[in-house]
């Protein structure tokens, strides 16, 4: 990590998964507003995205290693941030992976819902107390969670298919899925990810929570999982056509957007915003207060589970 150089800041950021994709073009726009803690599971490749911030004329960025696939990483990540005693404006919860076939972390659980609920839900409660009133937390969502979103049931998924936290840590969706089970495992990620931000914001109207749905951005490394055509596809066919088909999206474009939500100053919380910027609905589940409340609840109660069962 590199060390806080003391420089006077009006604002810190810091982004999850800013190594690629969105959370990498992210990076470099919140740069101009202030300090950015860029935090990610590699050290080399943190580094690489930090001296070319730092190289910047304003540019200042600091790197914290986390791996958001263990929580044991993600809590020492967290406590790092604290230590380093920065005026935090924002955190940015974007980090994520999108395996196509079932996927374990370490410890035996489900890859997708580790990293992508799990993970950023304990970085942000154990932030949250040390965040100034105002802050703004954005997660990074995705529309494949609502079941009634026609181009994401035509790519094959069937929307989150949430039974309890305890099932997603064991990679156990309601039936009638995807037949892809890396599909369901990562809607019903991002459907907790939405229900987190929606309850988080009930919870908690000191701070502000909000989500965004990015768009489709076809090349980022979130297909790495694809076959190598499939990824030559996307990246040297899709990527090129994003800018001109409805939901399709750049990282250049998505993180203009997302900077704009997470830098804005009103006093928005618990919005979710589409690929433009435009609050949109979420799918029925989500916009059920009883369910989002199940998920943080549920969520809780198997946080504290994991941590008092033998390692
Ligand atoms: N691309 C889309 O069409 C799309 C659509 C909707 C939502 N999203 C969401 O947007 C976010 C960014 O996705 P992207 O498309 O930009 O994908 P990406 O290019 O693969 O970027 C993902 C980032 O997350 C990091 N990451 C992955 N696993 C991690 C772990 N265990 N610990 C810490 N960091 C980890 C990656 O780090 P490494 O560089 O080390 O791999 C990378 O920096 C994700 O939350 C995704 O679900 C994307």
């Amino acid at each position: 990590m590199r060390e806080f150089d003391g420089t006077p800041r009006t604002a810190a950021w810091i982004v999850t998964g800013p190594t690629s994709g969105i959370g990498y073009r992210a990076a470099l726009d919140l740069a101009e507003h202030g300090t950015v803690v860029l935090v990610g599971r590699s050290p080399h490749k943190l580094k690489k995205v930090a001296a070319e911030i730092n190289a910047r004329p304003r540019g200042h960025a600091v790197t914290v290693t986390g791996d958001f696939s263990d929580l044991a990483s993600v809590r020492r990540a967290a406590a790092e941030i604290v230590a380093l005693d920065l005026p935090i404006a924002g955190l940015l919860n974007n980090a994520g992976v999108s395996p196509m076939g079932p996927a374990h972390t370490a410890q035996g659980w489900d890859l997708a819902f580790t990293t992508n609920h799990l993970g950023p839900f304990v970085f942000t409660e154990a932030l949250v107390p040390h965040l100034p009133d105002g802050a703004n937390v954005v997660f990074v969502c995705s529309a494949v969670e609502d079941p009634k979103r026609t181009s994401a049931t035509l790519a094959g998924y069937r929307g989150g298919r949430y039974i309890s936290a305890e099932a997603g840590l064991r990679g156990e969706w309601r039936p009638g899925g995807s037949r892809r089970p890396g599909m369901d495992a990562y809607a019903t990620s991002k459907q907790c990810n939405l229900a987190t931000v929606l309850e988080f914001a009930r919870e908690t109207p000191r701070l502000r929570f909000n989500a965004v749905e990015p768009g489709f951005n076809p090349g980022t490394g979130l297909g790495r999982d694809a076959g190598p055509v499939a990824r030559l596809a996307l990246r040297c066919v899709a990527a090129p056509l994003a800018p001109f088909i409805t939901y399709w999206n750049t990282p250049k474009r998505a993180a203009r957007m997302i900077t704009h939500v997470l830098t804005d100053s009103s006093d928005a919380t618990g919005v979710y915003y589409d690929e433009k910027g435009r609050p949109m609905p979420g799918s029925d589940q989500v916009r059920d207060p009883a369910f989002d409340a199940r998920v943080v609840r549920e969520t809780r109660t198997l946080l504290a589970d994991i941590a008092g069962r033998p390692a």
